[in-house]
């Protein structure tokens, strides 16, 4: 059964149950109250004993009453009856005269032959002066004033008028009464479910087409029903787990495509130290080395492509380790400033050969401590100066390395006075595979994993890595270290750091 009918059912279902208990305790009420259904009649009845009389026919009874108390013989006077009695019947009431057990004028407004056994007795002390008795079905309300005539006689003039009688009120009432009920419970059953299917059905419909539009792999729709009740909440959840899964729909689309890209990258580098090397050997085989020094030197070239080659295999394999965080970080507590000196120690006899002359900005021996996987550090250091030492372009060669520390952390700087990277590169070096337009046509160029790599161990140190770069002037690489705290430890939350 769909939440649609349920509502429907229940709604009537509740108006139903509470017109019936609404009925029931009426008249268990009226019952207890009074003690007999027939009260209701009791009650029409007195409040026609309290007002049996309009206004109009109120002033009539008044002036008859005048008329009994200073004129009484008046009252046998036809003529003036019957002008009374004429007043009388536009208001739809009647004159009644009696004179001991005489009628001296009844209205022709009743027609009723019953009337006068019905009029109550003679009472000279006017007691009861409204009041109401009925004939059968037909009900009537009257005032009545007792008096005598000036011979003595007991005279009595009653007003009265019928009024419509109780069985009939009721008969035209409760159709009526009936109609009106069952117009309110419609009413108030159509506002109502329409209140309910607008405020929960259709909320659901429109999540069952966005879960359907999910199914069928559409996810850029964006859900847009505002409200703060649980089905707001629902479509709130329902809404972020679109958005996640978008994302991660895009995400793997994202990753599909580096890794087919990665996968012909890495094709293209091998395949070509590797087409040199077949060349070479092929050249020996057809007997071209025909001289010592000539096979001397093919056999050379063909070392050396099978160490790039060697090298380029190295490279990607760590790349893909780090890249897949396979590779456990030893940290370790280094003082940065040793730990450079030893760098450049050992880089010494290349760069003399090359005529760089490195400047190291040694802070005059003084240690400052980080946090560090050493070898991951040195290689991280040498890739970058390697770059540095690459691309260079100028007469003068110099590579400048400085150590900045705060209280939190230390930054190194690796300064040289090259080609420079153009600012549309810039943002792409420390990705996979990227080497500069200008170094790709060079010589100088190699796999463009150096600094990917770097990047990928920076980041495991919890640091940053960025550039600064002016094409023609000079690179600076800068990447940051945590530096260890007073108390020993590694925590440096809360710290702000640069980022590049
Ligand atoms: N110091 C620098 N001066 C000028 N350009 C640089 C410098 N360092 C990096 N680049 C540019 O950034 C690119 C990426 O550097 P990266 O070290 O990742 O790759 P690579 O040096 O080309 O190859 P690999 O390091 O794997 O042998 C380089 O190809 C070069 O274009
Ligand atoms: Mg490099």
């Amino acid at each position: 059964m769909s939440i649609r009918i349920k509502l429907l059912l229940s709604y009537t279902g509740m108006l139903i149950i509470s017109l019936l208990v609404f009925v029931l305790t009426a008249s268990l009420f009226t019952i207890a109250a009074t003690g007999d259904i027939y009260s209701f009649r009791d009650f029409y009845k007195v409040h026609y004993q309290l007002n049996p009389l309009t206004e109009q026919e109120e002033s009539i009874f008044l002036e008859l009453k005048y008329l009994a108390k200073n004129e009484p013989d008046e009252l046998q006077n036809q003529e003036l009856l019957l002008d009374y009695d004429f007043k009388l019947k536009t208001v739809r009431a009647g004159l009644y005269v009696r004179r001991e057990s005489n009628q001296v004028f009844e209205s022709h407004t009743f027609n009723q032959p019953e009337l006068e056994q019905n009029l109550p007795p003679y009472d000279l002390n006017n007691n009861q002066i409204r009041n109401t008795f009925n004939i059968g079905e037909r009900f009537y309300a009257y005032a009545k004033f007792d008096f005598r005539f000036s011979d003595g006689a007991k005279g009595s003039v009653f007003v009265i008028h019928e009024r419509s009688p109780f069985g009939e009120v009721i008969r035209k009432l409760l159709p009526i009464l009936v109609l009106i009920l069952i117009g309110v419970i419609v009413i108030a059953n159509v506002l109502l479910y329409r209140w309910i299917t607008r405020s929960v059905v259709k909320p659901l419909d429109i999540l069952r087409n966005s879960a359907e539009n999910i199914k069928e792999g559409n996810l850029q729709f964006s859900l847009d029903l505002r409200s703060k009740d649980e089905i707001g909440q629902l479509n709130e959840a329902f809404e972020n787990m679109r958005k996640r899964l978008h994302e991660s729909v895009q995400l793997r689309l994202q990753d599909e495509e580096n890794r087919k890209e990665l996968i012909s990258n890495i094709s293209h580098d091998l395949r070509t130290p590797i087409t040199n090397i077949k060349g070479y050997i092929e050249g020996i085989r057809d007997g071209v080395a025909d001289t010592p020094e000539k096979m001397d030197k093919y056999v050379n070239i063909i070392y050396s492509k099978a160490v790039d080659l060697d090298k380029l295999v190295d490279e990607l394999f760590l790349y893909s380790k780090l890249d897949l965080k396979q590779v456990p970080f030893m940290f370790e507590h280094v003082d940065i400033v040793g730990f450079l000196d030893d760098c450049i120690d050992e880089l010494h006899y290349v760069l003399e050969e090359k005529s760089i002359t490195l400047e190291w900005d040694e802070r005059a021996g003084q240690s400052i401590e980080v946090i560090a996987d050493l070898e991951k550090l040195k290689r991280t250091v040498l890739n970058i100066i390697g770059n540095a030492q690459n691309f260079m372009d100028k007469q003068q060669k110099i590579i400048r390395v400085s150590v900045q520390a705060s209280p939190e952390w230390v930054t190194v700087e690796i300064r040289d006075n090259g080609m420079g990277i153009s600012s549309e590169a810039i943002p792409h070096i420390f990705e996979r595979f990227y080497r500069a337009e200008q170094s790709r046509n060079s010589s100088t160029g190699g796999s463009g994993l150096g600094l990917a790599i770097a990047s990928q161990i920076i980041e495991g140190h919890g640091g940053s890595i960025w550039v600064k770069s002016e094409l023609g002037v000079g690179t600076s690489l800068f990447f940051t270290l945590k530096r260890k705290t007073n108390q020993g430890g590694t925590e440096t939350h809360g710290d702000t750091h640069p980022h590049h």
